[in-house]
């Protein structure tokens, strides 16, 4: 039982995940997608716990999509039978992932070079196996995946539906440039971008004799503003259930919508330099440097104040060490109303990455916390 707790109380540094807007985010999602007419497999990389993950697929058939073979087996274990992990997996790693499909309805793994496609095949056969996978494809982000240009990604297709060991389980796409939009509009054209590019090469396959079963699709820019799903089977957003400082500012949320923050302390005054120090750095936020396409100065987080959440706009995380943190003003700092010991909350810039290097979540309601989730870690 936890016991009774106000999470202004909290020793710092700690992560904090409002329930509510987590609640808000994922049922905004489930029923989008659904009205848009695609299933939801969501991506659990943002948090890694089974909590979130539950409260994810709600209104949905329950797949998940993963980023490590630690997540497939974590959430496997909880009961989610139906997994796709989204990143080409590495051939010396198949046995593992045998080893876990083994235990789940489906263990989707992604290919993008033939040589991956020779490795499934063969351990498949050794383990008497028909292992699921997907073609991952370009659809402009360059990153990973096969040119839906390109005559060889059909035959890449053509050699995944024949192999007799794999099932070719259909095509998928991230669109991460969408991250480089500055405004919906640019967001929304990006997402009907990756959406054309995989119903063109979709019906290009089933040309050619190999017809995608799935056609999945997947950032949170693009499905939290996109109009259109047409010819989508399945939507792996992932981020919305936490949202952060970079979404807010591409217009995929607003910064009330984000429900991960960072409880920090303020251990220093600096007032020759009109800076603040706080107890977190690098290892509570990152290095991710946010939407500098959009604002240069913008810093590592949104600072908050912890009596009534209010955005202090002159203020900026300027600089990062590993458990440091250099808050600067644009104006005088008033010292006396954040005293040395005083808090602040902090909405990091990438929330993927800050949650990733905290082994809890205080949970939150109101001033309570209201629960205590655990990530699983490692690879
Ligand atoms: C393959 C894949 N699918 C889905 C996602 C989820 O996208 P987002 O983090 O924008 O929600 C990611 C994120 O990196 C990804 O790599």
């Amino acid at each position: 039982m936890l016991q009774p707790m106000l999470w202004k109380e909290l020793s710092t540094p700690v992560a904090l995940v409002d329930r509510d807007r987590v609640e808000a985010n994922t049922t905004a999602m489930s029923e989008r997608v659904a009205r848009l007419g695609a299933r939801l497999r969501p991506h659990v990389k943002t948090h890694k716990c089974v909590e979130a993950a539950r409260l994810q697929v709600r209104g949905h058939f329950g797949g998940l999509t993963v980023s490590t073979l630690a997540e497939a087996r974590f959430f496997g274990e909880a009961g989610f039978r139906d997994v796709t992990y989204a990143v080409p997996i590495a051939p010396a790693r198949l046995d593992e992932a045998m080893a876990i499909a083994s235990k789940l309805d489906e263990l989707n793994l992604l290919v993008d070079h033939v040589d991956t496609l020779e490795a499934l095949e063969a351990v498949s056969l050794s383990n008497r196996v028909i292992s699921s996978a997907f073609l991952k494809v370009d659809c402009g982000y360059h990153r990973a995946g096969v040119d839906p240009e390109s005559d060889d990604s059909v035959m890449l297709a053509l050699r995944m539906h024949d192999a007799p060991h794999v099932r070719f389980r259909g095509i998928l796409t991230h669109a991460g440039h969408s991250y480089l939009g500055k405004t919906p509009e640019e967001i929304r054209e990006v997402g009907e971008q990756e959406r054309q590019v995989m119903v063109r090469f979709a019906d290009k396959l089933a040309r050619a004799g190999a017809p995608p079963a799935e056609v999945s699709i997947g950032s949170t820019p693009t499905l939290s503003l996109c109009e259109s799903l047409d010819g989508i089977s399945e939507a792996r957003p992932g981020n919305y259930v936490f949202y952060d400082r970079f979404q807010a500012a591409v217009g995929s949320c607003t910064l009330d919508d984000v429900a991960l923050s960072v409880l920090v302390s303020v251990t220093g005054h600096y007032p020759e330099r009109n800076e603040l120090l706080i107890d977190a750095g690098a290892l509570a936020f990152s290095k991710d440097e946010g939407p500098t396409h959009i604002d240069p100065d913008c810093g590592f987080g949104a600072i908050l104040s912890v009596g009534d959440g209010r955005l202090l706009e002159t203020f900026t995380l300027a600089s990062l060490s590993q458990e440091h943190g250099k808050i600067r003003s644009d104006a005088p700092i008033p010292y006396d109303q954040f005293p040395v010991g005083s808090k602040l909350r902090i909405v990091p810039n990438h929330s993927c990455l800050s949650a990733a290097l905290f082994d809890r979540y205080h949970v939150t309601r109101g001033d309570d916390v209201v629960d205590e989730w655990r990530p699983v870690r490692g690879w």
